[in-house]
């Protein structure tokens, strides 16, 4: 078991109080590691040094070439220290380890992107009437406050750290409870990175407490958060005091649509993929899967018969396609979704936690699918975020669409078909964020990523993730010294 520290000014450093909160291996439910859980006052000194190190430090004087050198350092230091962060995602999170090497991969991938970005961005030249230029300058915005969840832990905290680093901002980062240990342990690089003292600060702690106070802090100019909606709502009530600038990349019950004409074998796949990935625990799963009404029985069948050979088991045994859920909380909250489940609709595989000689105590449940599920329950309007599929028939492209559209998500939504006439109408309606044809899950750092609705606003990724870090500043230079003539 290790004892960890927050990362303030370049240091690892003791929080105020003693208060520890334990990190759990969610395979054994052994506890792994003891951080700290950052108080208010821990806060404080955290925004301090990142304020100081906005304000004064040699940040604000760092050239785009100096950050883009940075962000290309971390993305090396990434992929040569990638089995160590990939095996600390697996301990904390459970996610099969090859899983976690994608991620790990894609944290270095997001920090070369941004690294290439920072000398691509400038400001404009707008014609104006009179004689005289007016400028748009893009400026960093400030101390950003970044508070990121548990699925993919250090992937989400690159997301939001890389791009702010590419705009020039600091930043006070909170990583989630569960699954503080990758970005602690990357940390440790920051400065062989090139990042001077209080640029990025990690505080570790519970959402209430650390997280509240950095969103209620005065000295914090932007929240950007990746959570549930329901304290994304709360982030928005909290930065309202000081009218902050934020971002919110929130859940989803994303419908993945699939019409008849789609290859059958594929679309089974693309279905399992989309909603049992990562566990289930992602915030674009496919948990609403709307079938046509055609192929609606034989395509449960299929899927169930596929559905039966992942193995689950720990992370870190890398024949594991399903690893346990990240926590007891969340392990309750999925099982009490699949009991509703079984009220409410009716149960092709799975409804229950699963056990066997490789899953001990661990957080596992099993792989589920509920078949016949009207759109109006409780299991096809909440996100579970768990291995929970909700299939959903439908007769027609109109009601396939409704039934899609009928969330108060918009996150992401997947439409399989071979005609290239109905992929793009149903593209063009469905009120999503993201959109995929043909497949589900490809992410890609240069694309933008997130949500409509109650999914939340702002983009991350692509050139459109590093404009939420940038302010406008428009300039009037007069190119003439008549004088006004007014008075
Ligand atoms: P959560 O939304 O409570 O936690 C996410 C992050 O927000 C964590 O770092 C947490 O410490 C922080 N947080 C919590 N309350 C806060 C507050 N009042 N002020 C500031 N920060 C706060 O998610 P939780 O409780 O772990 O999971 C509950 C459900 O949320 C899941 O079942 C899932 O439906 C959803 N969720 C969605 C995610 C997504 O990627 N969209 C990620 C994680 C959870
Ligand atoms: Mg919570």
């Amino acid at each position: 078991m290790t004892t960890e520290q927050l990362y303030i000014n370049g240091k690892f450093v003791p929080a105020r109080t003693s208060a520890t909160l334990d990190v759990i291996d969610p395979a054994t439910t052994e506890v792994i590691a003891q951080v700290p859980n950052a108080s208010d006052a821990d806060v404080e000194v955290a925004v301090g040094a990142a304020r100081a190190a906005f304000d004064q430090g040699p940040w604000k004087d760092a050239t785009a070439q100096d950050r883009g050198r940075v962000l290309f350092k971390l993305a090396e230091i990434v992929r040569g220290r990638a089995d160590e962060l990939a095996a600390l995602e697996t301990q904390s999170n459970g996610k099969p380890i090859v899983e976690a090497e994608f991620d790990i991969a894609d944290v270095a991938t997001c920090f070369e992107y941004y690294g290439g970005l920072a000398t691509k961005i400038h400001g404009d030249v707008i014609p104006v009437p009179d004689n005289a230029m007016s400028l748009a300058l893009r400026e960093p915005v400030g101390v950003a406050g970044q508070i990121v969840p548990w699925n993919y832990p250090l992937l989400m905290a690159a997301w939001k750290l890389a791009p702010a680093i590419c705009a020039g901002c600091t930043m006070v980062l909170k990583p989630a409870e569960q699954t503080p240990l990758s970005v602690l342990a990357l940390a440790s690089s920051f400065a062989d990175a090139g990042l001077p003292p209080g640029v990025v600060n990690i505080v570790t702690g519970l959402g209430e407490g650390a997280g509240a106070a950095i969103v209620e802090h005065s000295g914090v100019d932007k929240i950007a958060f990746t959570g549930s909606a329901d304290v994304g709502k709360v982030i928005m009530r909290g930065a309202a005091g000081t009218l902050k600038k934020i971002s919110l990349e929130l859940g989803g019950k994303s419908p993945n649509i699939f019409f008849a004409d789609a290859d059958f074998t594929t679309a089974v796949e693309g279905a399992l993929f989309g909603v049992f990935f990562n566990q289930g625990e992602v915030c674009s799963a496919g948990s609403r899967i709307l079938v046509e009404r055609s192929i609606y029985k034989s395509f449960l069948d299929a899927m169930v018969e596929k559905a039966r050979t992942i193995t689950l088991g720990p992370g870190a045994d890398r024949q594991t396609k399903m690893g346990p859920l990240v926590s007891r909380e969340q392990f309750d909250r999925v099982r009490r979704y699949q009991e509703l489940g079984k009220l409410e609709a009716k149960l092709a595989l799975g409804g229950g936690p699963a056990s066997g000689p490789r899953l001990g105590r661990g957080y596992f449940v099993e792989p589920t699918i509920f078949y016949d599920v009207g759109n109006s329950m409780r299991i096809a309007r909440e996100e579970i975020f768990g291995p929970v599929a909700s299939v959903i028939p439908f007769d027609s492209e109109r009601e396939a669409l409704d039934i899609a559209n009928d969330t108060y998500y918009g996150l992401a939504a997947a439409v399989w078909t071979r005609d290239i006439f109905r992929a793009m109408r149903v593209v063009k309606r469905l009120r999503a964020g993201i959109v995929w044809v043909n497949h589900m899950h490809a992410t890609y750092v240069e694309a933008p990523w997130g949500g409509y609705k109650q999914s939340g606003f702002g983009r991350e990724l692509g050139k459109w993730g590093v404009e939420e870090y940038l302010n406008v500043k428009q300039v009037y230079i007069n190119l003439s010294e008549e004088p006004i003539g007014w008075y």
